[in-house]
C-alpha cells in the first residue's frame, strides 16, 4: 500500500457494533433500527482493488457527497440523514439495486469499462450507443450516454452491460429503470452545470440507487465525488486537448494512468507507486473540494479514530 502521509490516514476502522460490513472505501454498520452508519477511510480503489491511502481523502468524499446530496434532493431524494463527524454518515439503509448508473459526457477514461480505449480501437457501438465518426480523445460526446454495468460482487470487476440489457436480464424492472435513467441525466446536468461554474467539467460519473422499507427509489452510496467521478479543470482543457495532453484531472485517473503506466493491468498485486502519486492526489481531492464548494477544507481532529469514536458515542450506547 502507498505509505505516503499513511500515519495521519485513516485505513481500518473498528467499531464495538454489530451488523459490520467491509468495503473498499468504506466500513460499514447496519444499525436496528434501519439506519446504517457509513466511515469512509482514505483508502483508494482502482481496478476493484485497494491501492492505497490517500491523507484527507475519506473526509472530503464524505463532506463533498453530503454538499452534493442537499444539491440534488430536488431531483431524487437521497439516504442521507446526518453527518456525526467529517469521515461518518448516517443514512437509510436501502437495498441497493444491481446496476451502477454510469454517465459520460466525455469521449474519455483508460480502463477496461472506459469508452475511450474501445473508440480507438474501431468500436463504434458502445454500450448499445452508436458513436460517429471523428470524435476526438477526451472531447464532448454528441450528448451525455448512460454506460450501465452490473454491480461485482467480492472480488469481481465490474461488467459493461447495455441500456436494454438492464432491463431485459432483469436486474431492474423496466419503469423503474427508465425512472432512473431520467434521474441519472437529469444529475449529471445539475452535476456539470454546477461543476462548470466552478471552473471544472464533469467529465463523467457513477450512480448508485436503491430501495427504501416502501420501495421507495433512493440515490444511496456517494454522488459526484471526485471517487465517483472524473472531473477536469476547464481553464486549460482546450489548450492541452489541442496540444494533445490528457485533461488536468481532479480525481483518482492520475492513480490509475500512474498503474497502467506500470503495467498494471488489474489482475494480480498493484504496483508500489510513487510516494508523490499519493500526496498529490490528496492535494487535489482537496483542491477540488474547495473549489466547488467555496469552502476552506479544515481537516477534522486527529486521531481520526478517536475522535471518530468520540462523534459517534451516542450510537455505542
Ligand atoms: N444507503 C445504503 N444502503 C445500503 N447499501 C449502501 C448504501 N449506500 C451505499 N451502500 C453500499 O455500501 C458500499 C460502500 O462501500 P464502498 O464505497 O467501500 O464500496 P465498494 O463498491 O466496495 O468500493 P468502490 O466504491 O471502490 O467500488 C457499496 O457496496 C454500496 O453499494
Ligand atoms: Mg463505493
Amino acid at each position: 500500500m502507498g505509505a505516503a502521509g499513511a500515519a495521519a490516514s485513516l485505513s481500518d476502522f473498528v467499531l464495538d457494533l454489530p451488523g459490520h460490513v467491509s468495503g473498499k472505501v468504506r466500513e460499514a454498520w447496519e444499525l436496528p433500527d434501519g439506519r446504517r452508519l457509513l466511515v469512509t477511510s482514505d483508502r483508494l480503489s482502482a481496478f476493484d482493488r485497494v491501492i492505497g491511502l490517500v491523507p484527507h481523502k475519506g473526509q472530503v468524499l464524505n463532506q463533498l457527497a453530503g454538499w452534493w446530496f442537499a444539491r440534488t434532493a430536488d431531483i431524487v431524494p437521497n439516504h442521507l440523514l446526518a453527518i456525526p463527524d467529517p469521515n461518518a454518515s448516517l443514512v437509510i439503509d436501502a437495498s441497493p439495486l444491481p446496476v451502477e448508473v454510469v454517465v459520460r459526457g466525455r469521449l474519455t477514461g483508460s480502463t477496461s469499462t472506459s469508452i475511450l480505449p474501445r473508440y480507438l480501437a474501431g468500436d463504434r457501438v458502445l454500450y448499445g450507443h452508436r458513436l460517429p465518426d471523428g470524435l476526438r480523445p477526451h472531447g464532448p460526446l454528441p450528448q451525455p450516454l448512460i454506460t450501465p454495468t452490473t454491480k461485482a460482487q467480492d472480488g469481481g470487476h465490474d461488467q459493461p452491460i447495455t441500456v436494454e440489457g438492464v432491463e431485459t436480464d432483469g436486474l431492474v424492472e423496466r419503469r423503474l429503470w427508465r425512472r432512473i435513467q431520467d434521474v441519472a441525466l437529469a444529475l449529471f446536468e445539475r452535476g456539470s452545470q454546477i461543476a462548470e461554474d466552478a471552473g471544472f467539467v464533469l467529465a463523467d460519473t457513477k450512480y448508485e440507487f436503491g430501495l427504501d422499507s416502501d420501495g421507495n427509489l433512493l440515490l444511496i452510496d456517494e454522488v459526484h465525488t471526485p471517487d465517483s467521478s472524473r472531473y477536469w479543470d476547464a481553464a486549460n482543457l482546450d489548450a492541452r486537448l489541442e496540444a494533445g495532453q490528457a485533461p488536468e484531472g481532479f480525481d483518482k485517473e492520475a492513480v490509475r494512468l500512474a498503474l497502467r503506466a506500470a503495467g498494471y493491468r488489474g489482475d494480480g498485486t498493484p504496483p508500489d507507486l510513487a510516494p508523490s502519486v499519493w500526496t498529490e492526489t490528496s492535494t487535489r481531492y482537496i483542491a477540488l473540494y474547495e473549489r466547488l464548494t467555496g469552502l476552506p477544507f479544515v481537516p477534522g481532529e486527529q486521531p481520526i479514530e478517536d475522535r471518530l469514536r468520540r462523534n459517534l458515542a451516542g450510537l455505542l450506547g
